[in-house]
């Protein structure tokens, strides 16, 4: 096949990789992890079993996950030289920036490499799953001009990241939902910023470079960035009664709606299906939320008028809902996301440094040849 006729914009429909971290069935609406439905995962592992899953590829025995436990929990704390650094940051600056740049900063504390070792390799993972959500807690208690609040070692990974930003203990429930989204937005095979990690970590280069990578691209609105535009797009319509005129008005502009769509599902996601489910247990027992009504009439209308293209909610549709009744800023949403997806992104650095091949894709040239360079005075 000539190159014109390998080409795909997006890379759409090209396999980049072989891998064996997750599969999705986007006709079915099926998602695994190591082969384990996410159902599953969702109702009866951890995040940290399931981080455990991803990166090691079976799933840990109590012992080995006492371990992992152990580990990160007494890795979550981060040099005070990172804190200082962050207090440099604008408060107005987005969560993002500050993680990107926080994450990067974490390879100026380990630089020593060494890929082929495994210790390397699980001290690494360790240290980025234990000291991400302890960076993303210290930028949002620091743009309020508060100290950022130590981890808890009695608390858990998820009731503790709740802890770190209110310094209050959180409700087993509230914890527990939170930990299921962690799980929930762990993995999803090649997406963008997971790519992203891949072509950086093809490089060799450290995994603290391969996550800075990632967060920055898992930041755009098309993507991670999508769950915050949500709740934006929920208060711009104001309520369930305008939603089919907002509908219509994306159709006729061929405006994309945040929170639906997706490159693989032509169904709805089986993500969203499930944390549409954690918010009903939330408002159940905290309280309703108005935008829940405009989303659910949103939904209903998209898939009438977009469901015949394979257009239903994706992740990003009811993640905020959940945020939002846990308590977190908006602008956090797509940090949480990164906490998540930081497992799914080692995943795939191991897996790409087991059978590594530099990235490095070719090109269809449209530009001009054998130009005449013309002097400045001529121009
Ligand atoms: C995530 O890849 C992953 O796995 C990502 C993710 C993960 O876990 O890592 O699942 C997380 O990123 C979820 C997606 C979050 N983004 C959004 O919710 C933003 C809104 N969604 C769209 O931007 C879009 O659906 C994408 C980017 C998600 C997918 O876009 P594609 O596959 O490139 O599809 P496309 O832009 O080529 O659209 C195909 C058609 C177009 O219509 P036509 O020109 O053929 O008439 O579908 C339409 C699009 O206009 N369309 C939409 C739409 N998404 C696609 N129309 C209205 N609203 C939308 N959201």
């Amino acid at each position: 096949m000539s190159v014109d006729e390998l080409y795909r914009p997006g890379l759409e429909g090209i396999p980049a990789a072989k891998s064996s971290i997750s599969f999705i069935d986007g006709k079915q609406g099926i998602l695994e992890y190591r082969g384990i439905r996410i159902e599953e995962l969702a109702e009866k592992s951890s995040f940290l079993e399931t981080a455990y899953l991803l990166i090691w590829g079976e799933l840990p025995s109590n012992q080995e996950l006492k371990d992992f436990e152990h580990d990160i929990r007494y890795h979550r704390r981060i040099k005070y030289r990172i804190r200082d650094m962050m207090k440099c940051f604008p408060e107005s600056g987005h969560p993002m920036d500050s993680l990107q740049a926080s994450a990067a900063a974490l390879g100026l504390f380990y630089s020593k490499r060494a890929l082929d070792d495994p210790i390397y390799i699980r001290n690494a993972v360790v240290r980025l799953l234990a000291k991400i959500p302890t960076m993303v807690a210290a930028f949002q208690l620091m743009r309020k001009g508060n100290d950022p609040v130590q981890p808890c070692d009695d608390l858990d990974y998820a009731a503790n990241f709740l802890y770190m930003l209110s310094e209050r203990e959180p409700d087993e429930l509230a914890a527990r939902v939170f930990d299921v989204c962690l799980t929930l937005h762990a993995e999803h095979s090649m997406n963008a910023s997971t790519f992203s990690a891949m072509v950086t970590a093809s490089t060799l280069t450290d995994p603290y470079a391969v996550i800075a990578s990632a967060v920055g691209t898992l930041g755009g609105p098309l993507h991670g960035g999508a769950n915050e535009e949500v709740i934006e797009m929920l208060e711009t319509i104001g309520s369930p009664e305008n939603a089919a005129a907002y509908v219509d008005d994306c159709v006729v502009k061929k405006k994309k709606i945040m929170g639906f769509g997706h490159r693989v599902y032509k169904v709805k996601d089986p993500r969203a299906t499930i944390l549409q489910e954690l918010a009903e247990q939330l408002f159940d027992k905290f309280g309703g939320d108005r935008y829940y009504d405009i989303a659910v009439e949103l939904e209903r209308h998209v898939e009438n008028r977009l469901g015949g293209k394979g257009i239903y909610a994706n992740v990003d549709f009811y993640s905020g809902l959940v945020y939002r009744k846990l308590g977190i800023p908006t602008d956090l949403f797509t940090p949480l996301f990164a906490i998540a997806r930081v497992a799914g992104w080692l995943a795939h650095w191991k897996e790409q440094l087991e059978e590594n091949r530099i990235f490095r894709p070719t090109q269809i040239y449209v530009g001009e040849r054998e130009r005449v360079y013309t002097h400045l005075f001529e121009r």
